[in-house]
């Protein structure tokens, strides 16, 4: 599809209602998304517990492109393209490592951790290496967590961290540690992983188990007595005051954007778990349970919910067209035992059980929308959300 054609799928789109199927099923369109969306934004990568020690990294790829996320130095991170500058190679292949350098095996060539050749063998004698590094991405590190950007001029961090931390600090994220992370891959376009996350008017249908606790799945959560119960327990239990600090997607300048809301969990519940009980002990500086819960997200496609003992981190990354992935990282106070502090069935039973469910029906959903008699349908009033983050698409991919 070019670019015209495009552009009058854009302007015919009505308000409140969800995406032609073009945005599902073109690959230019998709080609649009990879780079006006996922290579302009900031990103969740991993969590600085994951590399530890100087030299150890992991890969984050996603639509062809692969990261090396590197320790480079004690307090330093890398994201170096995993594309080796003699002729391309990949360079890293596990999914995690630890190097003294990043050595590429097809001709032997090895990099410095923060991506500057170190040597190259049987070069001419005027080749000069110190000219030559991995292409370095933008990295922002947030709490501990690792958010990398691909442009060359990526939105500023800045709001995001001024807008975050405050509200995100009683956590001590920078002090947590990933327990379990795991990959859902969906027979999806991204979008329609992303547009299920956006709302929770399925929750109640598809989601029992997450139902039963968080008052999300029924509209108005936020404008309950629970929620002034909530919010008058937070300062005590040392938890952020504020109940909702955004820059949401539909103000200007959404690159730097981000959210934080808190709602209330069902009375009785404390976090969530299968039972509504503690699955691991407080996090940071989390004193005890206020019986709320808290969503954040930084730029437009990285989630979290914040639990008093856990969190758990949504990134989704297009794979193709038609595929995308859903990763999610569960972090815990770092001084957390596993087998004694916390059990990791137990930790991850809710994510895991709701996230297999979306699968699931976002999967249904893609079937449907490839139908040759699919038509976009009316969003409902708790799809607010997911219509602001495709407006914001739509400005985001218009050519
Ligand atoms: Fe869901």
């Amino acid at each position: 599809m070019d670019k015209q054609a495009i552009t009058a799928l854009i302007d015919a789109q009505p308000a409140n209602t969800s995406l032609d199927q073009a945005f599902y099923a073109d690959a230019d369109i998709y080609q649009r998304d990879v780079e006006e969306v996922y290579l302009k934004s900031w990103l969740y990568a991993g969590h600085l517990s994951e590399i530890p020690g100087v030299g150890d990294w992991f890969l984050f790829e996603l639509a062809g492109e692969s990261l090396i996320v590197v320790r480079s130095d004690d307090d330093d991170v890398s994201a170096v393209l995993n594309v080796c500058r003699h002729r391309g190679s990949r360079i890293c292949l596990d999914k995690t490592g630890c190097s003294k350098r990043l050595v590429c095996r097809y001709h032997g060539w090895s990099y410095e951790l923060d991506g500057q050749l170190h040597s190259a063998a049987h070069m001419p004698a005027d080749f000069d290496k110190s000219a030559i590094k991995l292409k370095k991405i933008h990295t922002e590190v947030l709490e501990g967590m690792i958010y990398v950007n691909f442009s060359e001029k990526p939105a500023s961090f800045e709001p995001i961290r001024e807008g975050l931390s405050r509200c995100l600090r009683p956590y001590r994220l920078d002090k947590a540690k990933v327990a379990h992370r795991q990959s859902y891959s969906i027979n999806a376009n991204w979008k329609l992983s992303v547009e299920n996350y956006t709302e929770c008017y399925h929750c109640a249908p598809s989601h029992p188990e997450y139902t039963r606790g968080h008052s999300l799945a029924k509209p108005g959560a936020r404008s309950t007595v629970m929620m002034d119960e909530v919010m008058a327990r937070a300062g005590t239990c040392g938890l952020s005051e504020e109940s909702v600090n955004c820059v949401y997607l539909d103000e200007p300048g959404f690159g730097s954007g981000y959210a934080f809301e808190r709602y209330p969990m069902w009375r009785g519940h404390l976090t969530g778990s299968e039972d509504g009980q503690a699955v691991a002990p407080l996090l940071g500086d989390v004193k005890n349970y206020d019986g709320g819960t808290t969503d954040f997200q930084v730029g437009p496609v990285s989630f979290a919910l914040a639990y008093c003992d856990y969190v758990v981190i949504y990134r989704f990354t297009p794979l193709a067209l038609g595929r995308s992935e859903c990763d999610i990282t569960w972090l815990v106070n770092g001084g957390a035992e596993e087998g004694k502090d916390y059990d990791k069935t137990r930790l991850t039973w809710l994510w895991d059980v709701t996230t297999l469910a979306d699968k699931r029906i976002i999967e249904y959903n893609a079937e449907g929308v490839k139908s040759r008699y699919y038509e976009p349908g009316p969003y409902s009033n708790m799809e607010e959300f997911t219509w602001k983050f495709m407006s914001w698409y739509l400005q985001a991919i218009r050519p």
